[in-house]
C-alpha cells in the first residue's frame, strides 16, 4: 500500500509528530496530557477526534495522541504513526481490569506480553502463534520508575480482548495462565511495533477488579493514579 501523509486517519504533516507518543485510548486523556505537562503544544490530529498534540516536555519533543478503543481502531493509528510518520516509541498509557488477587484497583500493570482472544495476528500469515511483547528497554525504565515512586504494580502478561461486555464471562480462564489484566488494544500495538521494527510498552492503571468486584475508588484516587501512569510514560519518554 503507497500512503503518503497526510494518512486517511491522520491530518498531521510530515515531521508534526515527536518520535516518542503517549497514548492513551481517550482523546480527552490526550488533551489532558498536553494542557497539564506539555509546554508550547500545538494539535496536530483532529481527524475522527483523534486528538493529537506535538510540544515540549521538559525540553524534549514528545507528542500524545488517542489510539480509540480496540485492536483495530490501536492497529490503524499505531500502523500510520511507526511507519509514515517517522515514530519511533509508542507508549500506550491505560487502563485495565484486574484478574489477578494481588492487583487492586489503583495499582499499575506493565505490559511484559499480550495475550489475545482477536484475530489481529491472522493478517501476518504466520506459521504458528505469535507473542506480542514489550520493548525491553522501555519497560525497565518503566519498571524503575515506578520503585522509584513506591507504587504497587505487577509486570507480566495481560489479556488484549475484544470484548468489553463478554457474554461467556471468559477473563477468568486467563488467571488460570496468571494473566493479570484485561484490556483491548496492546496486543495490535506490539504487533505494529515488532513488524514495523519499533519499539512500545503499555503501561495501565488498574481501573476495576474482576476479581474484587465491589472495590471503588473515589473519583481524586482514580485522578492520582492515572496521573501517575501519566507521569512514568513522560519520564520513560524523557530517558529515550
Ligand atoms: N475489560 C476490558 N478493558 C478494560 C476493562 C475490562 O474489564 N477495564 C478497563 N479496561
Amino acid at each position: 500500500m503507497t500512503i503518503k501523509v497526510p494518512t486517511p486517519h491522520i491530518e498531521a504533516q510530515a515531521g508534526d509528530f515527536a518520535e516518542t507518543v503517549i497514548m492513551p485510548g481517550d482523546p480527552q486523556r490526550a488533551l489532558f496530557v498536553a494542557q497539564k505537562y506539555l509546554n508550547d503544544f500545538k494539535q496536530v490530529n483532529d481527524v475522527r477526534g483523534m486528538k493529537g498534540f506535538t510540544g515540549f516536555y521538559k525540553g524534549k519533543r514528545l507528542s500524545v495522541m488517542a489510539s480509540g478503543m480496540g485492536q483495530p481502531s490501536m492497529g490503524i493509528y499505531s500502523y500510520e504513526l511507526f511507519n509514515f510518520y517517522g515514530v519511533e516509541n509508542i507508549i500506550r498509557i491505560g487502563t485495565c481490569g484486574g484478574i489477578d488477587k494481588d492487583l487492586h484497583v489503583k495499582d499499575l500493570v506493565l505490559a511484559m506480553g499480550v495475550s489475545t482472544n482477536g484475530n489481529f495476528m491472522r493478517q501476518y500469515d504466520l506459521p504458528g502463534s505469535f507473542s506480542p511483547i514489550a520493548d525491553f528497554g522501555l519497560l525497565e525504565k518503566a519498571v524503575s520508575e515506578c520503585r522509584k515512586r513506591d507504587l504497587n504494580f505487577k509486570v507480566g502478561n495481560v489479556l488484549s480482548s475484544d470484548f468489553f461486555y463478554d457474554d461467556s464471562e471468559s477473563a477468568l480462564a486467563w488467571a488460570k495462565m496468571r494473566v493479570l489484566a484485561v484490556e483491548m488494544e496492546s496486543a495490535a500495538l506490539y504487533a505494529t511495533a515488532a513488524r514495523a521494527g519499533k519499539k512500545a510498552l503499555c503501561i495501565c492503571t488498574v481501573s476495576d477488579s474482576f476479581v474484587y468486584p465491589c472495590e471503588n475508588a473515589s473519583s481524586e484516587e482514580r485522578l492520582n493514579a492515572f496521573t501517575s501512569m501519566m507521569e512514568i510514560a513522560l519520564s520513560v519518554a524523557l530517558d529515550i
